[in-house]
């Protein structure tokens, strides 16, 4: 069967990641979750005292920055390495979540981490999740979803993933951090978060899980028919 491209972009915390694995483990691709990779330059860059408006400083550190993904084998979930060091905890934390905007909103950090996804979706077979995969990364994607949901809805999901962690994250503090993300996201100079002509919108409101796996996976069975 043909292999394809799904790129399904949207706000945070809207379900991508946990829609993109299970349908990539359904059709037995790759996921690979490009927040994450900005995620671990942010971590890259607070663990070395990077500054933000020092172009050279920057450039310097993205050749240090080696990003890998590997598959727990108890989990059987892709996690992120950063320079060989499982950082897959540390970057969901939010000292992460509240600098991760900025950071990837430098040009510079974008053209690497654009290139090295290009490189990973060559071979198509891959469900990538992000803000710019559609519009940006893999234009040509035969599949283009965009997810959108209520902001509280968003904000009660994630602070149900921080309680899964044992962290206990106040609401207000989520719905603040998420606001100002999908600002900075939509605003941004570099790539902004926008739904592409070509995407299909899925609402995870009023949705489960299993419902939006669904829904994704039958929008990719009728491109690979297609195809
Ligand atoms: O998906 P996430 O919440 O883990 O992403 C973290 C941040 O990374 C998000 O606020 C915006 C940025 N990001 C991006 O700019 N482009 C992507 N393709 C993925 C994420």
């Amino acid at each position: 069967m043909k292999k394809i491209v799904v790129a399904i972009d949207g706000y945070s915390a809207c379900g991508k990641s946990s829609t993109a694995k299970q349908v990539a483990s359904i059709l037995g691709y790759t996921y690979i979750d490009s927040g994450a990779m900005y995620r671990a330059v942010t971590l890259y860059f607070e663990q070395n005292h990077i500054s933000l408006t020092n172009e050279s400083e920057i450039a310097k550190a993205l050749e240090n920055i080696d990003i890998t993904f590997l598959v727990n084998a108890k989990s059987g979930l892709n996690e992120t390495y950063l320079n060989g060091l499982n950082v897959e905890e540390e970057i969901r934390k939010m000292y992460i979540s509240n600098k991760v905007s900025q950071v990837s909103s430098i040009k510079a950090v974008r053209d690497a981490m654009v290139a090295q996804q290009r490189k990973l979706g060559k071979k198509k077979g891959v469900v990538m999740d992000g803000r710019d995969i559609g519009t940006v990364v893999f234009k040509d994607a035969e599949l283009k979803v965009f997810m959108v949901a209520d902001i509280y809805i968003r904000g009660a999901r994630r602070q149900a993933e921080y309680l899964e962690k044992k962290q206990l994250v106040d609401l207000e503090e989520i719905l603040e951090n998420l606001k100002t993300r999908d600002h900075l996201d939509t605003t941004r100079e570099e790539s902004p978060l926008k739904q592409a002509e070509d995407a299909v919108v899925v609402d995870t409101t009023f949705r489960t899980l299993e419902e939006q796996v669904e829904e994704v996976i039958n929008l990719a069975l009728s491109k690979i028919i297609d195809t």
